[in-house]
């Protein structure tokens, strides 16, 4: 018995030898291996799933249902006909064929009974138009009733739909596998082996988003905004003052909602309009004339607009409340607010020139807006013929989808415009879509709503005081160009030069290594709520850009010889060198004692403002840290007359989840036949050591 077992151990080590002389280590072998089983098998894993996302009346989105594990044959949609009727499949969609395909699965329930999943391929080129958005986003939130009216005619609403079934957006890679597999699978009928795709898209929130909140397997969908003023306020309650001067607020949106979060880019829908705001800001912080106005000027970036103008409620709500982060943005004081919209496609290449409409609510009891129609009819005399601007379409039945229709429910009197490069429907191809990546946004469009912007904010805030504004558009293309690299591409995205002088940006890294800094246009969710509104730490790429960018630019200029006693100026961080709160860490970057990587304190109204729905709280309760069901709000959403809160929320999913791979099922020949293979070759490897173990006995006994 030991004898053998001392064989066997030599056996073994001989075999090691014989493998490594032979030149090929056991790393080597592995690498064969993983390249074989990556010949067979692709996969994506953690990302690019349609989601399960919870609102008060029940869910929207994707999930396998019952958390099972889907696997079925690929099929390419236009295949699917000639094929056998039986058993589910899993559809592949060319892009172009999304928004008709989905129709009909929710249609007719015949080809739904066929449907186990479906795989979109964005590489096949793009629908002419789509949006995911409902033909009029928003209807009962707006200050009238026309719910029949259609602003976003490519409008299918499929972002307040239910599917059910697991949906993924592909990578190129994974595309080109699927296309050759699933047109194997139709030239063979499905018979032999067959190309299949095995999906697991585990859901865990059930029933509605009270339900899941309580149950804790969601969370919010949320975000931070970003608001400013130009120039600083006087102080953070613009208290001191006796006579607080007017304010105009600047609105500009940040984000978008499409199937796909993690392929979500908002280009036409939100980052248009924001760009535009940015870089007339930046314009005018230059130009260094607002200590002059007779207003005072005020921004806000709004995150979540796309699911019932969750922001700009939320920061409606914390003004009224008079909270840390609006201290200074008073409801009383705001009566005039300019909203830039979707402007991407306002240049007309034919007629080389921009045209914009002015949008506003004419209807009796709201705020009168020909102060602010005029303002922009005059700055666009002032960069004529490039630019022209109208009154939007009397026939409208009010204003255009907007966080407007938030600020003109909880103060009628405000003067409101939104600026847009639409009349009387939308003309971006692409709101709220899963495609909304610039192919349709112009560089033209965005320098020209910048210097519109830019010359009527001066026109409307300038006092008798204030000298003319000079503007320089080869500067507002350069402040463009900076931006769209950063916000619209995805490479290099936050890893822009811009952004790395002013913040470290988070990398998403992938499962296959890949990295990526793009800003993704989905709000994602808030897993806790920072009380501090000017703390950087742990605030998503796109909310810190904006805060440091805007901090950047709106600052009251450092003093020429500052002095050691005061904090402006001082490097700064997040844990130890913190600001006064009057003052705001601008421009950090990483932990060190080295101060190149430290921010600067700056004379800055910059904050951070929560973006979640109103009837959520999170706090300490019960024992733990968490998010809660609140009724705090209630007063003040009936006297608004708030249509009822949906309270978006996102379900949790297991770790490693979800999950996608493509592979070749074996027939079931091929299956007898690998069995009797296999048997063989045990048997000979069994005769072979046998032998084997036989040779070395008589070898160790002739010894
Ligand atoms: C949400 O679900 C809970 C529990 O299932 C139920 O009691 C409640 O009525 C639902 N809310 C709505 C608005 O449907
Ligand atoms: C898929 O990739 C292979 C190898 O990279 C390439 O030869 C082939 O043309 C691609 N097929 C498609 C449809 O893109
Ligand atoms: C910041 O600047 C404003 C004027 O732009 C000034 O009124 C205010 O006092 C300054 N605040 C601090 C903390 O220096
Ligand atoms: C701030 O202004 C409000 C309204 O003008 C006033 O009621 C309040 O007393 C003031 N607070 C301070 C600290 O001056
Ligand atoms: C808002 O709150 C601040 C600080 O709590 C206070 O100083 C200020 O007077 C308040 N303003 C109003 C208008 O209530
Ligand atoms: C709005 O104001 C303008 C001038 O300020 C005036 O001509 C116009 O009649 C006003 N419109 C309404 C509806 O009051
Ligand atoms: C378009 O207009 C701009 C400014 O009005 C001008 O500089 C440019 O040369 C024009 N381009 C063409 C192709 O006419
Ligand atoms: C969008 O851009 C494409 C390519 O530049 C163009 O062919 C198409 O006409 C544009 N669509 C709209 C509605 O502007
Ligand atoms: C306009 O800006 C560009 C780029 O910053 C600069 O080179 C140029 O000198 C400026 N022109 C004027 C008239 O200031
Ligand atoms: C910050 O602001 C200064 C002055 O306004 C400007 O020169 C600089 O380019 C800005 N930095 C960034 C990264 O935008
Ligand atoms: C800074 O310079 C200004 C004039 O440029 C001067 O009035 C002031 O006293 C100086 N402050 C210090 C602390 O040196
Ligand atoms: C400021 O502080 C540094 C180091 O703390 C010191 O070396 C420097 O002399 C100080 N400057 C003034 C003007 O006090």
């Amino acid at each position: 018995m030991f004898e053998h077992l001392r064989c066997a151990v030599l056996l073994i080590a001989l075999l090691c030898l014989l493998s490594s002389c032979a030149g090929s280590g056991p790393t080597g072998e592995w690498k064969q291996l993983k390249d074989l089983r990556a010949s067979m098998y692709a996969e994506m894993k953690y990302s690019r799933a349609c989601i399960k996302l919870m609102t008060r009346t029940g869910p929207q989105g994707c999930e396998a249902a019952d958390q099972e594990l889907i696997t079925a044959p690929l099929v390419y949609s236009y295949d699917l006909p000639a094929l056998p009727r039986g058993g589910r499949k899993v559809v592949v969609l060319p892009a172009s064929d999304v928004d008709p395909f989905l129709t009909r699965l929710e249609t007719e329930p015949a080809l739904r009974e066929q449907v186990a999943g479906v795989l979109v391929d964005p590489t096949s080129g793009l629908p002419a138009r789509q949006s995911v958005a409902p033909t009029f986003p928003g209807a009962a939130f707006a200050p009238y009733s026309a719910p029949s009216y259609v602003w976003n005619p490519a409008g299918t609403g499929f972002n307040r739909h239910f599917f059910g079934i697991p949906m993924y957006i592909l990578t190129g890679a994974l595309a080109n596998e699927t296309s050759w597999r699933a047109a194997y699978n139709a030239e063979n009928k499905l018979k032999g082996g067959r190309h299949v795709a095995r999906m697991q898209l585990p859901m865990q929130a059930e029933g509605n988003s009270s339900q899941c909140i309580q149950e804790n397997t969601c969370l919010p969908v949320g975000g931070y905004g970003v608001w400013t003023a130009l120039p600083p306020l006087p102080d953070p309650s613009y208290n001191t003052t006796g006579s607080a001067r007017p304010i105009t607020l600047l609105l500009a949106q940040t984000d978008s909602n499409s199937l796909f979060h993690d392929a979500t880019r908002a280009a036409g829908t939100a980052t248009s309009g924001l760009v535009a705001c940015l870089v007339a800001l930046n314009l005018l912080a230059r130009a260094g004339l607002a200590g002059t106005y007779g207003r005072q000027l005020a921004f806000a970036a709004l995150p979540g607009e796309a699911f019932d103008f969750m922001g700009s409620k939320r920061l409606l709500y914390e003004m009224s409340l008079n909270s840390s982060y609006v201290q200074g943005l008073r409801l009383d004081l705001i009566d005039q607010v300019l909203e830039v919209g979707q402007v991407g496609s306002a240049f007309d290449d034919a007629r080389n020139r921009s045209s914009f409409f002015v949008h506003s609510q004419r209807t009796a009891g709201f705020g009168n807006a020909s102060a602010l129609l005029a303002a922009a009819q005059t700055a666009a005399t002032l960069e004529a013929p490039q630019v022209s601007v109208q009154s939007a379409s009397a026939a409208n039945p009010g204003i255009p989808p907007s966080s407007l229709m938030s600020f003109l429910r909880v103060k009628p009197s405000i003067a409101g415009a939104v600026l847009s490069d639409f009349d009387s429907a939308f003309t971006n191809p692409y709101y709220q879509s899963d495609f909304d990546i610039g192919t349709n946004v112009s560089l033209e469009a965005l320098v020209d709503a910048s210097l519109l912007v830019a010359r009527t904010l001066h026109l409307l805030a300038a006092s008798p005081a204030t000298p003319p504004l000079q503007l320089n558009r080869t500067l507002a293309l350069y402040l463009v160009a900076d931006l769209v690299v950063c916000l619209v591409w995805d490479t290099p995205g936050m890893r822009c030069p811009t952004a790395a002088l002013l913040m470290s940006p988070d990398i998403q890294v992938f499962y296959d290594g890949t990295t990526s800094a793009a800003v993704s246009a989905y709000p994602g969710v808030l897993p806790w709520v920072d009380a501090d509104p000017k703390a950087s730490r742990s605030k998503p790429n796109l909310a810190r850009f904006l805060f440091n960018y805007l901090g950047n630019i709106t600052a009251a200029p450092l003093p020429a010889n500052r002095s050691n006693s005061s904090w402006e100026g001082a490097p700064c961080d997040t844990t130890v060198n913190i600001c006064p709160a009057s003052l705001a860490c601008i421009g950090w970057r990483y932990s060190t004692t080295d101060t190149a990587g430290m921010g600067r304190c700056r004379n800055t109204s910059t904050n951070y403002v929560p973006a979640y729905s109103t009837r959520l709280w999170y706090g300490f309760n019960k024992s733990w840290w968490g998010w809660w069901l609140s009724d705090a709000a209630a007063d003040w959403e009936a006297a608004y007359d708030w249509p009822p809160d949906p309270m978006w929320a996102e379900s949790n999913w297991p770790a490693r989840t979800p999950t996608l791979t493509v592979f070749q099922e074996e027939s079931t020949r091929t299956q007898v036949a690998t069995l009797v293979v296999g048997l063989l070759l045990s048997v000979a490897t069994a005769a072979v050591s046998w032998a084997g173990v036989k040779a070395f006995e008589r070898h160790l006994k002739t010894q």
